[in-house]
């Protein structure tokens, strides 16, 4: 993160939930109509950049980025058929899930936590578009390099005795390995019983298929720029035993072949789901 700037990357997923809007054809795996109105003028053009003539890379995350944002959605949605009253959001950025959740979830208490300088811009892209927090919905800050998430979660008005869901979307992978076990740590120790936490995390590249050796050097060098370089990479088997030693008793990175079915068939999508990213989750 550069000091007292928004994060560049959350800016860019939301363009990127917007390009699959705007140039994916129906079904959509998310509408997420209000990542538009959150980049304002100011950020408009990003999302044509991710159209058809995009980097391939760039079109993967047009599929990538909506579909983990599916994919929680849908978990939070089970959870809170198991008894999960309480949304925590890790990393928030400009996700829109507290303004459009299903009206049936409408009691839902939801915590989105961000760095200081990404809440900011979001509450003042709030204002500017007129739209109020929904009751239910606290936006909080934390720095997770220099403060405890339990810390944060707790002066936040956390009940630790409700049942939580917990969504870390995007993060880990700008976070170096032992802040991101810690934090898993810290959240194996809160959470109670029926709670999970869902994360994205980034798979080596030197283990996927050779298109991907490219990436060292092109998203390296957009990424350092931004101030939010990819530090941690993962193989499976090493984020389910972070997991496991952080306290947590259950670990599952879920099966690309899961997802394509569950979500990518239906698409006819000309690009395939990215083998760099996985979706995991950790149940307590
Ligand atoms: C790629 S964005 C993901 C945003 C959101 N989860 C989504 O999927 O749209 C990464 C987010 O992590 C946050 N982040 C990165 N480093 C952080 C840190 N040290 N402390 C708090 N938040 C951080 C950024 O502010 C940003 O919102």
């Amino acid at each position: 993160m550069i000091e007292d700037q928004p994060s560049h990357t959350a800016i860019h997923v939301a363009a990127t939930r917007a390009a699959h809007l705007r140039f994916d054809p129906p079904p959509h795996l998310l509408e997420d109509s209000m990542a538009e109105a959150f980049l304002g003028d100011e950020y408009a053009g990003l999302i044509d950049t991710l159209d058809n003539n995009a980097h391939w890379v760039l079109r993967e995350n047009r599929l990538f980025v909506p579909l983990r944002a599916r994919w929680v959605e849908d978990e939070v949605a089970r959870a809170c058929e198991a008894g999960v009253r309480c949304f925590v959001i890790l990393g928030a950025g400009l996700d829109s899930y507290a303004f459009r959740r299903p009206a049936a979830l409408h009691d839902l208490e939801i915590i989105e936590v961000d760095h200081p300088a990404t809440q900011r811009f979001k509450r003042a892209r709030l204002d500017a578009i007129g739209r109020k927090i929904p009751d239910g919905v606290r936006l909080v800050e934390c720095d997770f390099e220099r403060a405890r998430v339990s810390d944060t979660l707790f002066a936040a008005g956390f009940d630790a005795g409700t049942p939580a869901f917990v969504s870390w979307m995007g993060v880990i992978y700008y976070l170096e390995r032992e802040t991101a076990r810690g934090a898993l740590a810290e959240l194996a120790e809160l959470l109670g019983p029926t709670s999970g936490v869902a994360l994205d995390f980034l798979r080596p590249y030197e283990d996927l298929s050779p298109r991907y050796a490219e990436l060292t050097r092109l998203s390296g060098q957009y990424l350092k720029r931004a101030g939010e370089p990819h530090v941690n990479f993962l193989r499976d088997e090493d984020l389910e035993a972070d997991i496991l030693e952080a306290g947590f008793g259950e670990a599952e990175v879920v099966a690309r072949r899961t997802l394509i079915d569950r979500y990518v068939r239906a698409l006819h999508s000309e690009v395939p789901l990215s083998e760099r990213f996985g979706l995991a989750i950790a149940r307590k």
